[in-house]
């Protein structure tokens, strides 16, 4: 019998995955947790728990003594807040990974999920169509930290078997939670400026391309890639994924056919630069042929899902 725990559940994955979990496995075997005190709302139809992924003596009692088969730990410093706190933006998002692993390790866990990011690439990263072997030098520290997360990740599995499992996830589009401080924030942003009949003002350039994806499309993903068996996960540092790669420009145009007043103006901050380091497009073919990965949301769909729910 599976019992999932998510560690970091409150927000812009985690709310849509704990749902989706609780849906395909029973709400009472879905467990969310985070550092927010109280349940939100929209997770209130399962279990709740206030658990800090640093606490490192609370999170093994709970696990140990709740028995865990799969644990999804998504708490962590996205890019642009990371910048802002690097010191701590490397502790939550390395120490928290280590108390998961070492659990796994100690036979404590089954399965781990642990998101990683195109961040992992830098500015000396082929950008087109990047491959998911390349040269990798992040120049942020949560490119960084998800870069050294990955080769942990992989060295848990090959040094003591831990079936951990991780995708390199793009910038995610969703409506049920907003995003939780990243560079690709302004691709969800800017739906809520145009459903609100407002002006939108974007912090990166017009023709800067990133790689994107609905969140329906992240979540399908990750659960396929964790209940993918085990022999098809041939990668044990992080899978490429893809979806979408758009400009603001781009994004921009298609939601003005469905808005026609909508406009926009560009004034670039410090996250244009995280933007120019990172891929503009991605290779995801291991996924593909590994566990059978396929996209269903383009700019189109994505566009009509956000105008319509939001
Ligand atoms: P988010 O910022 O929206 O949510 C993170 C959640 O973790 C929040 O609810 C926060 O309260 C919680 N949290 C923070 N510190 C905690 C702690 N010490 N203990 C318990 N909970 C804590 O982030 P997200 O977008 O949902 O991302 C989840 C994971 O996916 C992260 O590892 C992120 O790096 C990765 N990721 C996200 C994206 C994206 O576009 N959203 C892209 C690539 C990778
Ligand atoms: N969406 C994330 C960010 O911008 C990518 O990991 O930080």
């Amino acid at each position: 019998m599976k019992k999932i725990l998510v560690l970091g559940s409150c927000g812009q994955i985690g709310t849509e995955l704990v749902l989706t979990l609780r849906e395909k496995f029973g709400s009472e075997n879905v467990v969310a947790a985070d550092l927010k005190d109280a349940c939100p709302e929209n997770l209130s139809n399962g279990p709740y728990i206030q658990l800090d992924a640093l606490n490192k003596e609370s999170v093994r009692s709970y696990i140990i003594d709740q028995k865990f088969s799969d644990v999804y730990l998504l708490a962590a410093l996205l890019s642009a807040t990371a910048e802002k706190n690097p010191d701590f933006a490397w502790k939550l998002n390395m120490e928290s990974l280590f108390i998961i692993l070492d659990l796994a390790k100690e036979g404590h866990i089954s399965k781990i999920f642990w998101p990683s990011s195109i961040a992992v690439f830098g500015p000396t990263t082929p950008r087109i169509k990047t491959p998911q072997y390349t040269v990798m030098e992040p120049s942020t520290v949560y490119g960084i930290s998800k870069q050294a997360g990955e080769r942990w990740c992989e060295y848990y599995f090959n040094k003591f078997g831990v079936d951990v499992r991780s995708i390199r996830y793009p910038g995610l589009i969703s409506y049920k939670s907003l995003p939780g401080g990243g560079t690709t924030d302004y691709a969800v942003d800017i739906y809520y400026k145009a459903k609100a009949g407002e002006h939108f003002t974007c912090f990166l350039k017009e023709d800067t391309a990133l790689p994107m994806m609905f969140m329906d499309d992240a979540i399908r993903a990750t659960i396929e890639l964790m209940e993918a068996p085990k022999e098809q996960v041939k990668i044990r540092s992080s899978y490429n994924l893809s979806a979408l790669s758009f400009t603001p420009k781009q994004i921009f145009e298609t939601i003005k056919k469905i808005i026609p007043s909508f406009s926009i103006e560009y004034q670039p901050d410090f996250r244009q630069a995280i933007a120019d380091s990172w891929p503009a497009s991605i290779d995801d073919s291991y996924a593909r042929e590994n566990w059978g990965w396929k996209e269903s949301y383009d700019l189109d769909k994505t566009t009509m899902e956000m105008l319509n729910n939001l």
